[in-house]
């Protein structure tokens, strides 16, 4: 093992040891029992590959085109909240050290640093978006994103309530309220509609794109049935996710429901996917089950520990285990790996 693929295989024991406990709870943080969190790491490891042989993988290219913008690398990070309270550079940090692989970062609408200092960065990056009850309310955020030059807007859509934690100890001290939601108008919080949208429908899509004039991601679908909805609706993605565990307990794991919704909507729009994903295999593994696209949202939080430098490190390791990977399933790009599942049904595309 080299000694980055050790560090990222060590990723939550360093972060257990160094972060603040309400810190890391927080990003630990499962719903319910937990059992859908710690499923999905374990669910990666049981797609099954069927490597060719006798192919060059001399020289490898890793990138990919997502919305028409090409970005270095096939994987990208998730959005998460309170980057600032794993370390002081918070957003800064990830972005720059996104931005030097060529990657993409998905900025959370929640996030505690202004849209444009992100930008400034260079880094390629997605907004994303909880709606709130009184849509209106979004609308100078969704401005600032705009302007600072986000390229996509990816809407939640699996979060119409944030359930409360099952033990009491699980749950985290809240995030200083100056941490989050930095981007909204000042007294956002309180503000009577404020509270997150329990109406969410396919009307959401074309009001986001009429407001922003971006392309729309959907992030949070299960089912082929709602990707379809979502598609039909002018979704130009659909992003395969139960949230990493955190909404509701018990959901199907991502890489279970992902073929389905390829099956269902791959040939219109893109899919991502997310949850569990832990290595650069597990980054080949969604790609060949159809993802254009994977994310991951514990781990550059973990890395980010280290600042800067520890998401540079991840994205290095990343790209070193995806490179040994492509080369022993004989693969020279991402779009080479859809051919190299093995046809267990419950993974066949
Ligand atoms: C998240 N996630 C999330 N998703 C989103 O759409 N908006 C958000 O603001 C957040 N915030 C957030 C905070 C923290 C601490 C975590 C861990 C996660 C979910 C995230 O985007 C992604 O779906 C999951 O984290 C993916 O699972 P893994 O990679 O963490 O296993």
């Amino acid at each position: 093992m080299s000694p980055d693929a050790r560090w990222l295989a060590q990723l939550e024991d360093r972060a257990r040891a160094v972060l603040p406990a309400p810190v890391l709870d927080y990003v630990l943080q499962a719903a319910g029992d937990g059992i859908t969190a710690s499923e999905a790491t374990q669910a990666w490891r049981r797609v099954r590959l069927l490597p060719h042989v006798m192919r060059d993988v001399t020289e490898l290219d890793l990138g990919v085109s997502l919305l028409g913008q090409h970005v270095d690398v096939p994987w990208g990070v998730a959005p998460t909240t309170w980057q600032a309270g794993v370390h002081p550079d918070g957003e800064l940090a990830t972005a720059r050290a996104t931005a030097a692989v060529g990657g993409l970062m998905v900025v959370s609408s929640n996030a505690g640093t202004p849209f444009d200092r992100i930008a400034g960065t260079g880094v390629d990056w997605w907004l994303q978006v909880y709606l709130p009850a009184d849509r209106t309310l979004a609308e100078p955020m969704l401005a600032r994103a705009v302007a600072a030059g986000a390229t996509a807007v990816v809407l939640t859509v699996d979060t119409p309530v944030v359930p409360v934690p099952s033990q009491p100890a699980d749950t985290p001290d809240l995030p200083e309220p100056g941490a989050l939601r930095i981007n909204f108008d000042d007294g956002y919080d309180a503000e009577p509609g404020a509270d997150k949208a329990t109406d969410l429908g396919p009307h959401d899509l074309d009001w986001l794109a009429e407001r922003t004039g971006l392309p729309v991601v959907v992030k949070g679908v299960l089912r082929p049935d709602d990707a379809r909805r979502c598609v039909d609706a002018g979704a130009r993605a659909v992003w395969v996710s139960n949230h990493g565990g955190r909404q509701l307990d018990r959901t199907v794991a991502t890489v279970d429901a992902l073929p389905a919704v390829v099956a269902e909507v791959g040939g219109e729009a893109e899919v991502y996917v997310d949850g569990g994903v832990r290595s650069g295999l597990d980054v080949v593994a969604a790609t060949a089950a159809g993802a254009a696209a994977v994310f991951l949202g514990r781990s550059p939080l973990l890395a980010l520990v280290d600042g800067e430098a520890g998401v540079a490190r991840l994205h290095r390791a990343l790209t070193e285990q995806v490179s040994e990977a492509l080369r022993l399933t004989g693969c020279r790009t991402i779009a080479d790996t859809r051919g190299i599942l093995a046809a267990e049904p419950a993974h066949r595309v």
